[in-house]
């Protein structure tokens, strides 16, 4: 596997991001999900340590937010990563349906991936969008008022 380190466009859009904050470490959350995105959606050790040595940090820094934060990813996921919200007002209208629904279609439980390597399923608080539970989201984007009929027809139409 190549070594982890930024793309050229990715090195430029860190120094944009760096020129907004007064000191480096404050960059670290941005900086990791730029990482996160060049790197297939998953942090490893290897690039936590990158980002330390690009801000000149001790790598404990960058280990206690990426272990903190669940929009980090410890681990390789799937091209499409599921994030079902079971926080209580998702719960109440019906988040378990939803879930139970994602499971069986993709033969999957909370925390796998898929054998072809297309979706990982996970369970997550608050996405924001409370108003419009349950609510999902695949990858950046939120689905609101999910039904078992209508998660399953999203899966169906991601490729
Ligand atoms: S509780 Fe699910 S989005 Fe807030």
């Amino acid at each position: 596997m190549a070594i982890f380190k930024f793309t050229k466009e990715n090195l430029q859009k860190a120094d944009e991001i760096l020129s907004k904050y007064p000191n480096k470490q404050a960059a670290i959350m941005p900086l990791l999900w730029l990482a996160q995105d060049q790197n297939n959606n998953w942090i490893s050790k290897e690039v936590m340590d990158y980002i330390a040595k690009f801000l000149s940090i001790p790598p404990i820094r960058v280990y206690e937010i990426v272990t903190f934060y669940t929009m980090y990813n410890k681990e390789p996921v799937g091209k499409h990563l599921i994030q079902v919200c079971r926080t209580t007002p998702c719960w109440l209208m019906g988040s378990d349906k939803v879930l139970s629904a994602c499971k069986k279609k993709l033969n999957i439980n909370v925390g796998q991936t898929t054998r072809d390597s297309k979706f990982t399923l996970v369970e997550v608080e608050c996405l924001g969008a409370c108003v419009d539970a349950p609510v999902i989201q695949i990858n950046k984007e939120t689905h609101e008022k999910m039904t078992e009929d209508s998660v399953i027809q999203l899966i169906d139409s991601l490729n």
